[in-house]
């Protein structure tokens, strides 16, 4: 074979490999992945794979970054008990909403009872606008009528006696809030319309829910039937921890994890994806903790004093050359990769010996330099005793992700984000302990065989002085 054959065979091997991870026109909204919109959701074909590939025969699978639980969903329908976390309400209110079963008898005859009441309802009489925490211009973001409409909406959900069942709706009535406000729809960030569309902009609140209510209950009925296979169904359970922070020993034990499939957030919300703004005005309306604080609370939020010390050379050395170029910029990317080193630090602990992690990362691009978060990754989890399994490449088809985005964070700086995945798969070593001293790793399994290698040699010694 000629260099030049072998080279293009190379590439073949190569973009078949990527397209085995792109899906490309594959759909995504299957089962209760209809429910709700959201940044970065992770695509369910993915997670997928990655529980075939690797959580064969899993008990657990933990999501430490769940947003709407994805990951959490195709673990269920495959028989195995989930946890996930997410610290943005929202998200873990639409996660438990995703993997919950409500009684179809109850749901439908409340579905029956919304119809009715949207027909005969009466408008109610506001003399000023609604005060809603957390929104704190409510006519700026929603026009009367529909802040109105709203408040029926909201009176009518909190009227079902069912947790579930109220729960349904509401993701509903989130979706509907968010696409009924005077917020463009392609962005993430809250941003009015215009002038002119806002002026022709005039939604119909309660057909838009009637819809949402009616698509979400046919993925329920699809996830209803996976679910029936089983007889004793499996458990999904939702928290609002920080992995930054600690696990609580309470909610998930060290060595117990399966299985981890989790896609973190690419940086800190400010200048990539903010989860908190998207979610602000249906966390408001649905009355959630402090919908404002969201994005300063996310990964990357907190800024550091100085440069942390990271356990990964690639890494440091290209935070460095965005040190010199911009020293605060370089620093706030620092901040965030150190939460995310000590959320990995937490993690690792949790998963079993001959546990995966699996981690779908982007590697997004600041003052003109590509951050290598697939290589981080490796070297945070390599550090701690695990082995690098393999790093998958795919291509985001459609991914609705600002294509460009503002990392000088001056209006008109632009810059491309990434449109290629990294899907990198960790797994812990069966002898390897998971522990930190002051940020020097220690792979206990080393230790020990050094332990049993020094044994030896002493009981080489004694027998030699015997002899
Ligand atoms: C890429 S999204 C995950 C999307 C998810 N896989 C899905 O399919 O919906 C990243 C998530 O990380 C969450 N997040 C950011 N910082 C976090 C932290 N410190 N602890 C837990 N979740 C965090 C964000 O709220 C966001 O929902």
């Amino acid at each position: 074979m000629r260099k030049s054959q072998q080279l293009s065979f190379l590439e073949e091997s190569i973009a078949l490999a990527i397209d085995e991870w792109t899906f490309n026109g594959a759909s995504t909204r299957e089962l209760t992945h209809c429910y709700h919109d959201y940044p970065a959701r992770m695509i369910p074909q993915i997670a997928e794979k990655l529980i075939d590939l690797y959580g064969r025969g899993a008990k657990m699978l933990f999501d430490p970054y769940c947003g709407t639980g994805t990951s959490l969903v195709e673990g269920v329908i495959r028989g195995i008990d989930v946890i996930g976390t997410d610290i943005n309400p929202l998200a873990g209110m639409i996660a438990q909403a995703k993997t919950s079963l409500p009684d179809f008898f109850v749901l439908d005859n409340s579905i029956r009872h919304f119809n009715d009441f949207v027909f005969r309802s009466q408008p109610i009489k506001l003399e000023k606008p609604p005060f809603i925490p957390g929104i704190s211009k409510i006519e700026f973001w929603f026009k009367s009528q529909v802040i109105e409409k709203l408040l029926r909406l909201k009176i009518f959900i909190d009227t079902l006696e069912d947790d579930e069942v109220r729960l349904f709706f509401k993701i509903a009535f989130s979706e509907t809030v968010r696409e009924s406000s005077n917020t463009r729809n392609d962005e993430f960030k809250l941003y009015r319309y215009g002038p002119e569309k806002l002026r022709l902009f005039n939604p119909n609140v309660f057909s838009m829910m009637s819809l949402k209510l009616k698509r979400n209950r046919l993925g329920l009925e699809r996830f209803a039937e996976l679910m029936s296979q089983f007889k004793d169904f499996p458990t999904a359970k939702i928290y609002g921890f920080n992995t930054v922070e600690g696990i609580p020993e309470e909610y998930i034990k060290k060595n117990s994890i399966d299985i981890v499939v989790t896609s973190p957030p690419y940086g800190d919300s400010h200048t990539t994806v903010a989860y908190g703004q998207y979610s602000r005005l249906s966390a408001a309306w649905l009355g959630l903790e402090e919908p404002e604080g969201v994005d300063r609370k996310l990964m990357g939020g907190k800024l550091q004093k100085k440069i942390p010390r990271l356990p990964s050379k690639h890494l440091v050395e290209t935070i460095e050359s965005i040190s010199q170029k911009d020293s605060k910029r370089a620093l706030e990317v620092a901040s965030f990769y150190h939460e995310l080193h000590q959320s990995v630090t937490n993690i690792a602990q949790v998963i079993k010996p001959g546990g995966f992690a699996c981690y779908v990362v982007g590697n997004r691009k600041v003052k003109g330099t590509v951050l290598p978060t697939d290589v981080a990754i490796m070297d945070f989890f390599s550090a701690l005793g695990y082995e690098h399994v393999d790093t998958h490449h795919r291509i985001i088809p459609n991914k609705r992700m600002p294509l460009r985005n503002s990392p000088t964070n001056a209006t008109g700086v632009l810059e491309e984000t990434m449109t290629r995945e990294y899907i990198v798969i960790m797994r812990r070593k069966r002898m390897g302990v998971v522990s930190e001293k002051k940020s020097i790793y220690y792979a206990s399994s080393k230790r020990k065989k050094s332990k049993l290698r020094k044994k030896k040699v002493v009981k080489r010694k004694t027998k030699r002085q015997k002899r």
